[in-house]
């Protein structure tokens, strides 16, 4: 039944867009909890201490903290995995090659899968910088307020974020857009709700994460 549906182009686009949301959620909750950085360190540091704390006594020092990345790995395979094979199927079914070279797949499917890369990549930039310090000099595990002032005092830190943020916002709105019709909430009464629904979730995603590094260029947050 499960490899059935695997199979299916349909049971895809639903493992697409139930990881999509996944991930969705795991975003508004990493903005919120980013903008901390606008009260000082001491709440910015406590709250990522919390994070490791979640759930105690009942779970032990990073259990849930653990949990969440196991749910966030899971979803980040199943959705590029889907995508990957979604996109492979879109060319085989393709009746003949093109005489001439003309772009294989549409405009959204193209700024999606290039969009998808963008994100992957910085993703794993992402964890090296703030997460593991591999990439980031002088990094302080436990104290993320100075890592994260120290990462957007740097042009690249900038530029790599911000860019990398726009790209967020775009897949976001065509991916949210295209996980609700197969997920079955659009209808011809609904779809324009639903793409100012979109539409409004991205701007929101992407304003709220570039406002940290506008936060450290202005000297807002120092
Ligand atoms: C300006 C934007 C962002 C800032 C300032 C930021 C900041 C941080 C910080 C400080 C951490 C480390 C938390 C800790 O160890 O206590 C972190 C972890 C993480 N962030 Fe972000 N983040 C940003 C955007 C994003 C975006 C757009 C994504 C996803 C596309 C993302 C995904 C993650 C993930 C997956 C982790 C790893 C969690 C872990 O395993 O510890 N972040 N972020």
């Amino acid at each position: 039944m499960a490899r059935t549906v695997w199979d299916s182009s349909v049971g895809k686009k639903t493992v697409m867009a139930v990881s999509g949301l996944i991930m969705l959620l795991y975003l508004v909750a990493h903005m919120i909890g980013n903008l901390k950085i606008f009260f000082g360190s001491g709440e910015f540091n406590h709250y990522a201490h919390w994070l490791r704390t979640v759930g105690e006594p009942f779970m032990h020092y990073e259990w849930t903290l653990w949990l969440v990345r196991i749910v966030l790995v899971v979803a980040v395979v199943a959705h590029a995995v889907s995508a990957y094979q979604l996109s492979r199927r879109d060319i085989k079914a393709r009746p003949s090659k093109y005489v001439h070279k003309k772009p294989r797949a549409s405009y959204a499917t193209r700024t999606m899968r290039w969009g998808g890369i963008i994100l992957g990549l910085f993703i794993v930039w992402h964890i090296l910088d703030l997460t593991t310090g591999t990439v980031h000099p002088g990094f302080q595990p436990g104290h993320p307020y100075q890592n994260v002032v120290d990462t957007f005092s740097t042009w690249y830190g900038n530029v790599i974020y911000i860019v990398a943020m726009l790209a967020l916002g775009l897949h976001i709105r065509h991916g949210f857009w295209s996980a609700a019709q197969t997920l079955g909430v659009g209808s011809r009464t609904r779809d324009r709700a639903l793409k100012t629904v979109a539409n409004v979730l991205a701007l929101l995603l992407t304003a709220g994460f570039i406002a940290v590094p506008v936060g450290v260029m202005t000297g807002v947050v120092s």
